[in-house]
C-alpha cells in the first residue's frame, strides 16, 4: 500500500488532511474512534464494506445536493438521538460536499457540537468542501444559507474513489481546482497547464499531487482566517456568481464546480471592465485552461452545455440573497492577477450576465 500524504489544517486545534489510494482502509486507527456514519446512499454501496465503517451505526443520505436540506439535517439529528450518542460521540461524514456539508452540521448542533471526521469522495469535496470546517444546509432562499463553522478533527481523502465519479462530478471538482489555482497563482496553476492530459484522465500520482496542493492553499488561508473575517473571502472566488447560477438554474441542476468555473470567467470579465486586472493575459489563460478540462469558460458557454437560460434578473436576485451581501448588494472577489485578488468589491453584475 502506497505511503498517505498528509497535510496539516493550523487551526486550534490542528488536524490532518491524509490523501492517497486506499486512505480510508489505510486510516482504521484514526477512524477506530468513530461511534457512527451518516453517508450518502450511493457512496455506501461502494466504500460501506471497509471495515472501519462497516459496523457502525448509519445513517443514509440521499445523493447529492437532496441532502442538504432542512428535514435532511432533522433526520440526520433525529438518527444520533436515536443512537443515544453523548459528547464524546465522533461521527464520519462519507460522500460528496453535500454529505460532508450535511453530516458536519449535524456534528455541529447534535448536543451543541460533537467530533467529526469528514471522509470526502468527490474531487470537489477533496480539495475544498471538507476541509476548513464550512458546514450547511440550503434553504430555498439560496444556497448553503444556514450552517456553522465546526472544524473536523480529521480528513480522509481516498483517491481510489476518483474513479467512480462520473465525467459531471468530476469536472466539477476540477472547478474548485481551477478557482484553487488563481488563488493559489503562478506554481498551480503552471502545474494544471503542464498536466492537462493526465488531470483529465485522473492519472493517480498526478491527482494527488494536485489535490495536496489545493488543500494545502486552503489550509494556509483557512488557518490564517478560519471565520472569514477578511483573506478567507479569496476562497469565495467565483462564488456569488455560482450561487446564483444553482439558485436560478435549481439546486443540483447545475453542479456546484462547474457554476464556479463559469463564474470565475465572470469574475475576470468583471475585473477586466472595472479596471482592476493587472495581468491582461489571464482571462484568456483561463479560457484556454478551462476548455482544455473541459469547463465552462463563462456564462455564455455554460447556457450553451446545460440549455439552461439562467435570465440575468434572476442571476441578480439570487445574488440579494448571498451571504456576502451587504444590505442586498452583492460584494465579490475579483483577480488582479493570479494569486492576487481583490475582496469585498462593490460592483454592477449587469453588464456580464447577458
Ligand atoms: N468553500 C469556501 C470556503 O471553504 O471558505
Amino acid at each position: 500500500m502506497s505511503e498517505l500524504r498528509t497535510v496539516t489544517v493550523e487551526t486550534s486545534p490542528p488536524y490532518t488532511v491524509f490523501v492517497g489510494p486506499n486512505a480510508l482502509a489505510a486510516s482504521t486507527d484514526t477512524l477506530a474512534a468513530a461511534s457512527a456514519l451518516i453517508a450518502d446512499e450511493r457512496v455506501f454501496d461502494l466504500f460501506g464494506d471497509s471495515p472501519a465503517l462497516s459496523e457502525l451505526p448509519r445513517h443514509l443520505l440521499p445523493e447529492g445536493e437532496a441532502a442538504k436540506t432542512i428535514s435532511q439535517l432533522e433526520r440526520a439529528l433525529n438518527f444520533l438521538c436515536e443512537e443515544a450518542l453523548d459528547r464524546s460521540a465522533s461521527i464520519i461524514a462519507l460522500g460528496g460536499g453535500a454529505a460532508t456539508d450535511l453530516g458536519g452540521l449535524a456534528a455541529a448542533m447534535y448536543l451543541r457540537g460533537v467530533s467529526w471526521i469528514a471522509c470526502p469522495t468527490t474531487l470537489l469535496a477533496m480539495v475544498d468542501a471538507s476541509v476548513g470546517g464550512k458546514t450547511a444546509v440550503n434553504l430555498e432562499s439560496g444556497k448553503n444559507l444556514a450552517g456553522s463553522f465546526h472544524q473536523p478533527s480529521a480528513v480522509i481523502a481516498d483517491t481510489t474513489a476518483l474513479m467512480t465519479l462520473s465525467s459531471t462530478e468530476y469536472s466539477s471538482g476540477l472547478g474548485e481546482v481551477l478557482k484553487t489555482a488563481l488563488i493559489e497563482g503562478e506554481e498551480l496553476l503552471a502545474l494544471l497547464e503542464a498536466n492537462v492530459t493526465a488531470i483529465v484522465t485522473r492519472h493517480a500520482d498526478v491527482m494527488a499531487d494536485v489535490i495536496c496542493r489545493c488543500v494545502q492553499t486552503k489550509a494556509r488561508v483557512v488557518a490564517a482566517d478560519p471565520l472569514e473575517a477578511e483573506q478567507r473571502k479569496v476562497l469565495n472566488l467565483g462564488h456569488t456568481f455560482a450561487h446564483a447560477i444553482e439558485q436560478a438554474a435549481g439546486h443540483g441542476v447545475i453542479p456546484h464546480g462547474v457554476a464556479v468555473a463559469a463564474g470565475c470567467g465572470v469574475a475576470l470579465e468583471a475585473a477586466a471592465a472595472a479596471g482592476l486586472l493587472q495581468d491582461a493575459a489571464l482571462p484568456e489563460r483561463i479560457r484556454a485552461l478551462s476548455r482544455d478540462l473541459g469547463l465552462p469558460a463563462d456564462l455564455a458557454e455554460l447556457r450553451d452545455s446545460t440549455g439552461c437560460a439562467l435570465p440575468a434578473d434572476e442571476l441578480i436576485a439570487a445574488m440579494r440573497h448571498d451571504k456576502k451581501s451587504v444590505a442586498g448588494a452583492p460584494r465579490f472577489v475579483l483577480p488582479r492577477a493570479a494569486g492576487d485578488l481583490a475582496l469585498d468589491v462593490d460592483l454592477d453584475p449587469t453588464p456580464h450576465l447577458s
